[in-house]
């Protein structure tokens, strides 16, 4: 059985990380436009690298919960047989143990470089622009994927999604392309599709199957079943 599972916002919800659509489409009390666009960087750089450099400091506060450690434990059965992707920019599934992991949205532990391109793993600030480690320019900037910018690793997703028997979608609103696309494409290649949110997202219908309520009940009981078949 080949999976593939989709995280959102959703998943690190229990562990503190808030969403970005659930409080009045603010996201720690900015709208996701004026702190997730190249636009917006351009504009005000130090607004942009003072709010990730909070982000990236907050993870030392969280930790991941059971949705995070049954994914996990999900690879440790099905090894190459599953591709977690996950829209999150924190670094919870990894501690988890996770390793067969895309961040399509780029990571908060990571900078990229905009001169050189390069991507390095960062856990200080980027707000008092530190030369890069591969080229010395100092244009280090969050490596977040923004409006506007191409989610990585995309041809991996889709020839996982291509032969996929099932797709799982965790925790993800269904509001931002492709990801809320990949339902769709999973279908269109054959696979069974099952969503797993806190609510009926706005993708609920092209699923076939919805389980809803708090991800760190429904996904350690979804994963449970997986392992008995
Ligand atoms: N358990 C399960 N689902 C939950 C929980 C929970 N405890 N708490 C909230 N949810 C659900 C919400 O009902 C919502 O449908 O998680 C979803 C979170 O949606 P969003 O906040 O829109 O987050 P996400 O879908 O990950 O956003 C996608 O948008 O802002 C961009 O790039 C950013 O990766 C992000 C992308």
């Amino acid at each position: 059985m080949r999976i593939v599972v989709l995280t959102g916002a959703g998943i690190s919800a229990e562990s503190g990380v808030p969403t970005f659509r659930d409080s009045d489409g603010l996201w720690e009390g900015h709208r996701v436009e004026d702190v997730a666009t190249p636009e917006a960087y351009e504009a005000q750089p130090s607004v942009v690298q003072a709010f990730y450099d909070a982000r990236r400091s907050a993870l030392a506060d969280v930790v991941p919960n059971p949705a995070h450690h049954a994914l996990a434990k999900l690879e440790e059965h099905l090894g190459d047989d599953l591709l977690l992707v996950t829209q999150n920019i924190d670094d919870l599934h990894e501690r988890a143990g996770s390793t067969r992991l895309v961040h399509m949205h780029g990571e908060l532990n990571s900078a990229l470089c905009a001169a050189c391109r390069r991507r390095t793993a960062w856990v200080e600030g980027l707000s008092d622009y530190p030369p890069c480690p591969a080229c010395g320019s100092c244009e280090l900037r969050p490596d977040v994927v923004w409006f506007g910018e191409i989610p990585y690793r995309m041809q991996e997703i889709e020839d996982a999604l291509a032969e996929a028997d099932l797709f799982v979608s965790i925790g993800t609103s269904g509001a931002v392309y492709p990801a809320a696309g990949f339902v769709q494409v999973a279908r269109a290649y054959g696979a069974h599709t099952l969503e797993l949110n806190l609510v009926p997202s706005e993708g609920r219908s092209m699923f076939h199957e919805a389980r809803h309520g708090m991800a760190g009940q429904i996904v350690p009981a979804w994963v449970d079943e997986q392992l008995l078949r």
